[in-house]
C-alpha cells in the first residue's frame, strides 16, 4: 500500500482513479480546488469503495498552499496529477490563466517533490501533441506537432518541464498521452459532470437525450473519413483509470526503463461521430435529435492510438467497447437527471 497524493481527484477521471486505487489496496489523499467539480464527489467514492478518502481543498497555483499541504503530508510515495483546465476554446480565449494554472501548478508540485525527495509522478498528458498526426494509428514517436490551442501547449510544456526537472533532480515520471476518455462508473456513482453546456461530444450526447440540450450539432460532415465526420479514438474511463494504477505500481516497483516514459492511452479503435451516435441510439434504444452543422475550428480529422507500447511495455490494455462506454455515460446522466 502506497499513499498517493491525486491532484485534481474529484474531476471526471481523477475521481475514478481514486477508485481504482483504493481498490488496488493503495491509500489516494486527493487535492482538489473545486473549479469544475463538488464535494459531493467524495459520496461516490465511497459507495464504491467502501473508504471515503483524505480530501483538502488546495489550489496549487498558490505556492503558499501546495508549501503548506506537502508540509502536513510527510508519508507520500507519488503524485497523480490531474489537477488542470482543459477547454480547448476557453484556452485561447484565456491563454494565461491556462499557462498559470496548468503549469504553475506543476512547477510548484515538482519543487516540492525536489525538496522532500518525492520521485515518482504520473502526469496527464493528451493526444492532442500529436496535432494532426501524419500517420495513423499514432504512436508515441509520432512527433510533437506545435500545439494549436494554449491548452494543448500547457500539456506539451508540461511534458518538457518534466522532463527537464528529471535531468537535474533524477526523478522517475510517466506521461499517459489520453485519447477521448467518456463513459461513467457503470454504478453511476460517479461520471462526467461538465459545468454549462458541455463541449465534448458524449456528454452533450447524453444531456440531449435526457432532454436539456435542444440538439447536438455535428461538427462538420466533409472530412476525409468513412461518413465525413471526425474519427477519435473513444476509451472508457475506467480503462484510463485502471492504466494510471498500473503505470504507479510500474513507478513503485521500479519496472520503469529509464526516468521519463510516455504511453498512449487509447483503444486503437477510431470512431466516427455518426458511430459515436449509432452506439447511444443503440444502448438507450432511441433517437437522437442532430444536425450537422459547421466544422468546429481546430478539430483534426482523424486521431487514434497505436497501444501497441501501453499493451506491451505497460502491460495494459483497454477492456471496455464503445457501447459500454455509452451505456454507461447513459446510465450516470439518467442519474443526475432522475430520469427512469
Ligand atoms: C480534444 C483533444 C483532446 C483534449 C480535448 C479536451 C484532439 C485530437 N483531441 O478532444 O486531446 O484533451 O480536446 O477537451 O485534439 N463534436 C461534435 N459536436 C459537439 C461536440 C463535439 O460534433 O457538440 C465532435 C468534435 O468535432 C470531434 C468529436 O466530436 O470530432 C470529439 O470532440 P470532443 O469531445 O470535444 O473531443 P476532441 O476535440 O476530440
Amino acid at each position: 500500500m502506497a499513499q498517493i497524493l491525486v491532484t485534481g481527484g474529484l474531476g471526471f477521471i481523477g475521481s475514478h482513479t481514486v477508485v481504482e486505487l483504493i481498490q488496488a489496496g493503495h491509500e489516494p489523499i486527493i487535492v482538489d480546488n473545486l473549479s469544475n467539480s463538488t464535494a459531493s464527489v467524495l459520496d461516490g467514492i465511497e459507495k464504491i469503495s467502501g473508504k471515503r478518502p483524505t480530501f483538502e481543498r488546495v489550489d496549487l497555483k498558490v505556492k503558499a498552499e501546495v508549501r503548506d499541504f506537502f508540509s502536513r503530508y510527510t508519508t507520500l510515495e507519488g503524485i497523480i496529477h490531474f489537477a488542470a483546465f482543459k477547454a480547448v476554446g476557453e484556452s485561447v480565449q484565456k491563454p494565461l490563466e491556462y499557462y498559470e494554472n496548468n503549469l504553475g501548478s506543476l512547477v510548484y508540485i515538482l519543487q516540492e517533490m525536489r525538496d522532500l525527495q518525492i520521485d515518482k509522478l504520473i502526469f496527464s498528458s493528451s493526444c492532442t501533441v500529436y496535432g494532426e498526426a501524419d500517420e495513423l494509428p499514432i504512436t508515441e514517436n509520432s512527433p510533437v506537432k506545435a500545439a494549436i490551442s494554449p491548452y494543448g501547449n500547457t500539456k506539451q510544456i508540461g511534458e518538457e518541464v518534466i522532463k527537464d526537472a528529471i535531468e537535474a533532480h533524477g526523478f522517475n515520471s510517466i506521461s499517459l498521452r489520453y485519447f477521448n476518455p467518456i463513459g461513467a462508473h457503470p454504478s453511476a456513482e460517479i461520471g462526467e459532470s461538465p459545468l454549462g453546456v458541455p463541449l465534448n461530444l458524449v456528454p452533450y450526447v447524453t444531456q440531449t437525450a435526457a432532454g436539456v440540450r435542444e440538439q447536438l450539432a455535428v461538427f462538420g460532415d466533409d472530412y476525409e473519413t468513412r461518413d465525413g465526420t471526425n474519427e477519435r479514438d473513444y476509451i472508457h474511463v475506467v480503462d484510463v483509470a485502471k492504466a494510471h494504477v498500473v503505470a504507479l505500481d510500474r513507478l513503485l516497483k521500479g519496472q520503469n526503463q529509464g526516468n521519463y516514459e510516455v504511453f498512449n492511452l487509447g483503444t486503437g479503435k477510431g470512431s466516427t461521430v455518426l458511430e459515436v451516435i449509432q452506439s447511444f441510439e443503440k444502448v438507450s434504444n432511441s433517437k437522437l435529435n442532430y444536425k450537422i452543422v459547421e466544422r468546429r475550428h481546430g478539430d483534426v480529422t482523424a486521431a487514434y492510438a497505436d497501444t501497441t507500447k501501453a499493451n506491451q511495455v505497460l502491460g495494459w490494455k483497454s477492456e471496455k467497447t464503445l457501447d459500454d462506454a455509452m451505456v454507461d455515460a447513459w446510465r450516470w446522466e439518467k442519474k443526475i437527471r432522475k430520469i427512469n
